[in-house]
C-alpha cells in the first residue's frame, strides 16, 4: 500500500467518528491515485423519515468535512471539489489529494483532536452556560460553509422549538426513544428554560436543495467539533425537522423563511460512553 493510501484509509477510519442519523453512516468511499471519492449510500438511508434523502446528505457532508480535516492533520492539502450534479445524486464530492502538502497547524490539530471524542450527548446538561463567546465563534464557523446558525436565546422561541419537539415525539412513534430529550425532560412543559437545556441553535440556508443539504453537514461538523474544543457537546433534536407540517411552521416563524436543516442543543460536556463505530473495512469499496 502506498503512503497515500495508507493517509486515505486513516481519514477514511476517522470519518466513521462522523455524526449520521441513526448512526447508519450512509456514505461510501472510492481510493484513487491520489484522488478519493466521496458518495451517498442510499440503501443506508431512511425511506420513512428521510425520504428525500436530507439527513442522509447532512451525515455525508458531516463525513467529507471530517475526511479533509484528517488529509490536513496527516500533512496533505487536499482540494476538495463538490459535485451537484441532479442527474448524478449521489456522487457527492472528489477530493485531489496533489504531492506535497506540510505542516498541519495548531488548529487542524486542535480540531482533529475533536474528531474521535466527540459524540451526541443524550441528557440535559449541567447548568452553567457556554461560553459567552461560542455563538459567535459558531455563526463564524458555519458561515464558511454558506449556512446560518441562529442561536435561539428568545425564551418565547425556545419554548415553542422545545413543544414542537414535545409533539413530534408523539407523532413519530416509530422511532421511540430517538430522541435524546425524550426520558430527559427537555419538550415537556414542565422543564423548558431550565438551565441544563443548554443552548438551542438551529442551522437554516436558503435554499432546500441537495446542495445546501451537503453544505449543511460539513457545516454542522465545524460547528461540532469547534464547540467541543471550546468545551461544549451537542445533543440533536433535528426529528422534529422530519415532519414536513412542523418544518413548515419552524421556517416561517423561527427562521425568517430560511430553510431548518439541523436543531441543536449546545451544553457543557458529561462523560459519558461512546457507541460503536462500523469497521472502515465495510465502507471502502471498488465498485461503489
Ligand atoms: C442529520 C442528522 C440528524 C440527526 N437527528 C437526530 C435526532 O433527531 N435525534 C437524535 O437523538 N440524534 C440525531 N442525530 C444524531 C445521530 O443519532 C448520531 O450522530 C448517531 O447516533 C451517532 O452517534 P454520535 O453522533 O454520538 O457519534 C442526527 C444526526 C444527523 C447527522
Amino acid at each position: 500500500m502506498s503512503r497515500f493510501e495508507e493517509d486515505a484509509r486513516l481519514a477514511v477510519e476517522a470519518a466513521r467518528w462522523a455524526p449520521s442519523p441513526f448512526g447508519r453512516r450512509p456514505w461510501r468511499f472510492r481510493i484513487g491515485d491520489r484522488r478519493i471519492g466521496v458518495r451517498a449510500d442510499a440503501g443506508r438511508a431512511l425511506d420513512v423519515a428521510d425520504p428525500q434523502g436530507r439527513e442522509m446528505l447532512i451525515g455525508c457532508g458531516a463525513a467529507l468535512h471530517t475526511l479533509a480535516l484528517t488529509l490536513r492533520h496527516l500533512g496533505h492539502a487536499p482540494r476538495v471539489r463538490l459535485l451537484p450534479d441532479p442527474d448524478l445524486p449521489f456522487l457527492l464530492a472528489d477530493i485531489d489529494v496533489p504531492e506535497g502538502g506540510g505542516d498541519p497547524g495548531e488548529e487542524t490539530e486542535r480540531l482533529y483532536e475533536q474528531v474521535e471524542p466527540r459524540h451526541g450527548d443524550r441528557g440535559v446538561f449541567r447548568p452553567d452556560p457556554v461560553p459567552a463567546g461560542l455563538p459567535a465563534t459558531l455563526r463564524e464557523e458555519a458561515g464558511r460553509e454558506g449556512v446560518t446558525l441562529r442561536a435561539v436565546t428568545e425564551p418565547r422561541d425556545r419554548d415553542a422549538l422545545g413543544a414542537l419537539a414535545g409533539a413530534a415525539d408523539h407523532l413519530e412513534p416509530y422511532v421511540p426513544g430517538r430522541d435524546p430529550a425524550r426520558s430527559r425532560g427537555w419538550g415537556l412543559p414542565e422543564v423548558w428554560g431550565r438551565p441544563g437545556t443548554g443552548l438551542v441553535v438551529l442551522l437554516t440556508t436558503p435554499e432546500d436543495s441537495p446542495a445546501a443539504w451537503l453544505g449543511t453537514g460539513l457545516a454542522l461538523q465545524r460547528v461540532l467539533l469547534r464547540a467541543r474544543a471550546e468545551g461544549a457537546s451537542a445533543a440533536f433534536h433535528t426529528h422534529v425537522l422530519e415532519l414536513p407540517e412542523l418544518r413548515e411552521l419552524i421556517r416561517v416563524r423561527l427562521c425568517g423563511g430560511r430553510f431548518p436543516q439541523v436543531l441543536l442543543r449546545l451544553g457543557l460536556l458529561d462523560p459519558e460512553q461512546v457507541p460503536p463505530r462500523r469497521p472502515a473495512d465495510a465502507l471502502v469499496q471498488e465498485d461503489y
